[in-house]
């Protein structure tokens, strides 16, 4: 039985990335393994959100995990804000970690890019706040896309560091999963990229079959294949790999047929997407509503999260501060 922790900020409705990178399979995850997973609401600090805001995503965010399967029966749910210790080994670590390595940090240069007038210290230091949220509770394994690569690298980099500046086999070296698949990336609907939160090209969970229909028929393609078995362009790839979470094979084999003899008529490989993509929304979206209005279920669910990852939280923090050397007078 491994460890696992994972985490979402909460910054507005999950999508199919979010999903597919890092929600799928539950079912199998969190019976056979003892799981965490939390809504990272002090990362989402750094988008410098309302309090009505800030509330609601997180509100959102809990009624998502759930209706993806989650299971707050076998699993862990809670808020990252209901757990002190996180915040107390976030100061701990930020002791061992260095501004140049944090400068250096691929996802903090784009952030730094994307969003020059908000370079907060809280931006620099998201890989920190990152790894104390996966190893208080000493994980070994870490749902995430590819995107995260990066910071898993430098979770296992201050796990290694404490272990080392202490003289001990403490914090195990978390490794990114993805439920035993290699890590995704799934793209948006733009042509380029990956499908994100802020870039508006994305499909939501929450989406209705309407506005699916929408956005997959304005998504970015090309003027066609001109000879056989061109290779495709960055758009089309991208419609296929998107299709390949949400079709079936033999749907894929039609289309990529269509392409490689010049005959595809893209209006009908994206209607033909925005069905699929219905069919396999609909159920966690009606869950979705479901849930959310539920008050009575939410409290319960994040009151006993929070007792039950806090026991592990106030056990790591209390070893953790031992080996550094504070003691009681
Ligand atoms: P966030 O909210 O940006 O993303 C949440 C998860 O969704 C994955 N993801 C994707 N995967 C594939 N394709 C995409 N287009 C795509 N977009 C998002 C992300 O890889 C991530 O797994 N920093 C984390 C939140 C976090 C966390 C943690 C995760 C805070 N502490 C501790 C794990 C463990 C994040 O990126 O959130």
């Amino acid at each position: 039985m491994e460890t696992v922790v994972s985490g979402i900020r909460s910054t507005g409705n999950l999508h199919l990335g979010n999903y597919f990178g890092a929600l799928t399979n539950f079912s199998r995850m969190q019976y056979e393994n003892k799981c965490y997973f939390f809504i990272a609401d002090y990362h989402s600090l750094t988008t410098h959100p309302t309090p009505s805001d800030l509330h609601g995503h997180v509100r959102q965010v809990i009624s998502e995990y759930l209706a993806c399967g989650l299971d707050p029966e076998a699993a862990t749910i809670y808020i990252q804000s209901d757990l002190n210790e996180v915040a107390e080994l976030y100061l701990l670590l930020n002791m061992i970690a260095y501004v140049g390595e944090l400068e250096r940090t691929t996802t903090f240069k784009e952030k730094v890019r994307l969003q020059p007038d908000n370079v907060n210290a809280g931006l620099l230091t998201y890989p920190v706040l990152m790894a104390a949220d996966i190893i208080i509770h000493k994980a070994s394994k870490v749902p995430v896309g590819k995107d995260q690569e990066p910071h898993l690298e430098m979770t296992r980099k201050f796990a290694r560091r404490f272990n080392n500046m202490y003289n001990v086999n403490y914090f195990p070296e978390p490794e990114a999963y993805n439920f035993g698949r290699s890590l995704v990336k799934v793209p948006g609907l733009d042509g380029t990229g990956k499908m994100g939160k802020t870039e508006g090209n994305g499909i939501f969970l929450v989406d209705d079959e309407k506005t699916i229909r929408k956005k997959v028929m304005a998504a970015v393609t090309d003027s066609g294949p001109v000879e056989q078995n061109q290779e495709m362009s960055e758009p089309i790839k991208n419609l296929f790999t998107i299709m390949e979470f949400v079709s079936d094979p033999s749907v894929i084999d039609y289309f990529r047929e269509k392409y490689n003899s010049c005959e595809i008529r893209y209006g009908e490989l994206k209607k033909q997407l925005a069905h699929d993509l219905n069919l396999f929304i609909e159920p966690i979206r009606e869950k979705i509503y479901a849930i959310s209005s539920d008050d009575e279920y939410l409290r319960k669910v994040v009151k006993t999260g929070a007792e039950k990852a806090r026991e592990s939280a106030v056990k790591t923090l209390g070893e953790v501060r031992e080996l550094i050397g504070f003691k009681p007078f």
